[in-house]
């Protein structure tokens, strides 16, 4: 059972909120939102979720609270008075003492309320103490953790940020179930980002990174580090269509969207041939007319066998006219292929685009079937020159969106440079990109329709199709 914080996003981050019963951790200098944090977890569980809460504060007057959560809009009295809520000012060795205690004065406040939830702000104080058990220090959170499960509750546990050594992992992580840290940067020189980020969190995925939030008239919000702005017609509207790469996939939010066009951004060293190879098995087998523009490193014999790998068999495909080709070299082809190999190294570059046009227009006229192109832009950097993909490329993707072609477009964005870099980002439905970094080859997703940004993938070669996958 997931017990919800209050916050929607960090919801989110949670996938779902905290783990029932976990004590957890909430960390970050002075200023940054601890104690709003706090109450808004105990305020929204009592007013969404009817989960009485107590809030213990060792080291402001409960009335201070009340003033200051006022400026949210939260009546903390009212819950007061309704029974929902306790505020209680304490030291934290009679908390401690008042804790371990039988029917102390902890237990009969969680009884007398039915507590579910709360918020100790907070723990960095407990560090000088010592208990009659003769535990010093910060052993005695282990004590406060464990009655604090034995009750049931879900607990923040607030923690001042000492800046001492940043090296060594803390003591309180260890104890703790779950930590979320609040930061506060310097950014652009004159803004300040404050940033959420959860470090542990035992039971739950948790969506890593630094998540930004706003301290509003209404308490915290967040958002989330891989939410950008949506292509939402598209993800909302469009079928989605698998890539034959299972991760891929769950990380495009089901599949590529049907007839939207994405790049496949790859660096030199980067073995792209995989995902290109799952990518088009995938879709014969889904049914798939394919168009595919060669480029001058891939010769038909290469991508026979590579389509070998994955149970196509690529002349048959030829020869029925279910794959078609691009071909700007001149090269030769198999027997029987005359019909699906189209040799544009003659044709200027109007002549070009014409082709393109008039050539997929008839194509998916004659045959009714979803298709899916992959274009080697590299191919027409090289052939065309950059100018005319500048030109053309806007147009030709939005004719391909136009009739429903689902189009793969393999490109380097450092070798074409920065602006053009940009402007294909732009002009294209997602993004992802694969790259080598010392002996590790990366994947990850970093535009997709739905809003999505993953995190960097590694790139594992595996024995079965499809060959490769994401870690
Ligand atoms: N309505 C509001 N809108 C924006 N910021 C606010 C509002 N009310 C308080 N704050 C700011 O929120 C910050 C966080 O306060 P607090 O939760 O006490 O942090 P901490 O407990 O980490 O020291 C304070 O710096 C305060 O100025
Ligand atoms: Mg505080």
């Amino acid at each position: 059972m997931k017990v919800s914080t209050g916050i929607r996003g960090l919801d989110k981050v949670l996938d779902g909120g905290i783990p029932q019963g976990s004590a957890v951790v909430l960390e970050g200098a002075p200023g940054t939102g601890k104690t709003t944090l706090g109450m808004q977890f105990l305020y929204k569980g009592i007013v969404d979720h009817n989960e009485p809460g107590i809030f213990f504060t060792f080291e402001e007057f409960p009335d201070q609270i009340y003033e200051d959560m006022k400026s949210y809009g939260w009546d903390l009295k009212d819950l007061e008075r309704k029974n929902m809520l306790r505020v209680i000012g304490i030291s934290p060795d009679i908390l401690l003492e008042q804790m371990v205690a039988n029917d102390g004065l902890f237990e009969q406040l969680v009884r007398e309320i039915d507590g579910k939830r709360i918020v100790i702000d907070s723990i960095s104080l407990f560090e000088y103490l010592s208990n009659e058990a003769g535990e010093k220090g910060r052993s005695i959170l282990y004590t406060v953790r464990n009655i604090v499960r034995k009750f049931g509750l879900t607990s923040l546990f607030i923690q001042e940020d000492d800046n001492l050594d940043k090296s060594k992992i803390p003591f309180e992580h260890f104890i703790a179930d779950g930590v979320i840290r609040l930061s506060l940067k310097e950014h652009m020189n004159i803004y300040r980002k404050r940033t959420l980020e959860v470090t542990k969190m035992r039971g739950t995925k948790i969506k890593e990174g630094e998540h930004i939030y706003q301290i509003t008239d209404s308490g915290i919000y967040l958002l989330l580090a891989s939410q950008i702005v949506t292509d939402k017609y598209i993800s909302d509207n469009n079928e989605k269509i698998k890539t034959g790469i299972p991760k891929l996939d769950s990380l495009l939010g089901g599949g590529m969207a049907k007839g939207a066009v994405y790049m496949l951004d790859t660096n030199s060293k980067a073995n792209y041939r995989h995902i290109v190879g799952a990518i088009y098995a995938e879709r014969v087998k889904a049914g798939n007319r394919i168009l595919s523009l060669l480029s001058s490193t891939q010769t038909i014999t290469e991508l026979k066998a590579l389509m070998d790998l994955y149970g196509i068999n690529i002349d048959q495909l030829a020869k029925e006219k279910r794959f078609y080709f691009i071909e700007h070299y001149n090269r030769p082809f198999p027997a029987g292929w005359e019909g699906s190999v189209f040799q544009v190294q003659d044709m200027k570059n109007e002549e070009y685009d014409l082709f393109l046009r008039e050539k997929c227009t008839s194509l998916i006229k004659d045959n009714h079937e979803d298709w899916f192109a992959y274009y080697d832009l590299s191919t027409i950097f090289n052939e065309r020159g950059a100018e005319y993909v500048l030109r053309s490329f806007a147009k030709e993707t939005a004719f391909a969106r136009s009739v429903g072609m689902t189009v793969l477009v393999l490109c380097n964005f450092k070798e074409v440079g920065v602006q053009a870099a940009s402007f294909l980002e732009r002009t294209s439905n997602g993004v992802f990109k694969t790259w080598v970094d010392g002996s590790y080859q990366y994947m990850q997703v970093t535009k997709s329709p739905d809003g999505q940004i993953s995190k960097p993938y590694l790139l594992e070669s595996i024995d079965q199709k499809p060959y490769i996958r994401l870690v």
